[in-house]
């Protein structure tokens, strides 16, 4: 592990899901918030089949309801998104350190906006509220590893070590 690098839990399980879904109320109402709350914690970025009809199933709806609302909202996504997915985060204490700027740059260098895969199908970023890294911010999360104290150059550094693969996640 490189130093900066701060490693976190994988892909959400079932009980996870199921925790988030119960910090929105486990209501109807709350669909969306649930459903963003789970993909941007997901190392996979978007919303498969089990998880949909868990939500459903919890939620007491049809399957169908949850993907009319997935492909409703553009921030939500039913298949695997980019290889890389650079997520941002943007609550209150990283956003002091200036990850706006992290982002302006992600914009500027992939020439795509955020939730978009770049042409090669490489990289897309997105913000994220917090996962808990606050004393190394602003941060990048991608997958399970964060990436701490980020500055434009350690982004610029970054998709160079991913797109040249020397960086394992
Ligand atoms: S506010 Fe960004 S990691 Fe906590």
């Amino acid at each position: 592990m490189q130093k900066g690098e701060l490693v976190m839990s994988s892909d959400l399980n079932i009980q996870e899901k199921k925790a988030i879904i119960v910090k929105h109320g486990a209501v109807k109402e709350k669909l969306l918030n649930i459903l963003l709350d789970i993909q941007f914690s997901s190392e996979k970025g978007y919303i498969d089949k089990e998880t949909a009809a868990l939500v459903a199933d919890e939620l007491g709806m049809t399957e169908t309801r949850v993907f009319e609302v997935i492909s409703y909202y553009a921030m939500l996504k039913d298949k695997p998104q980019a290889k890389y997915v650079l997520k941002i985060c943007n609550s209150s204490p990283c956003y002091v350190t200036e990850s706006d700027k992290l982002v302006a740059l992600l914009e500027k260098e992939l020439h795509v906006t955020a939730n978009q895969a770049t042409a090669d199908g490489l990289f897309a970023f997105n913000c994220i509220p917090c996962p808990g890294a606050c004393h190394m911010g602003p941060i990048i999360k991608i997958k399970d590893k964060v990436f701490g104290n980020m500055d434009e150059q350690k982004v610029l550094q970054l998709l160079h070590d991913l797109r040249e693969g020397r960086i394992s996640l």
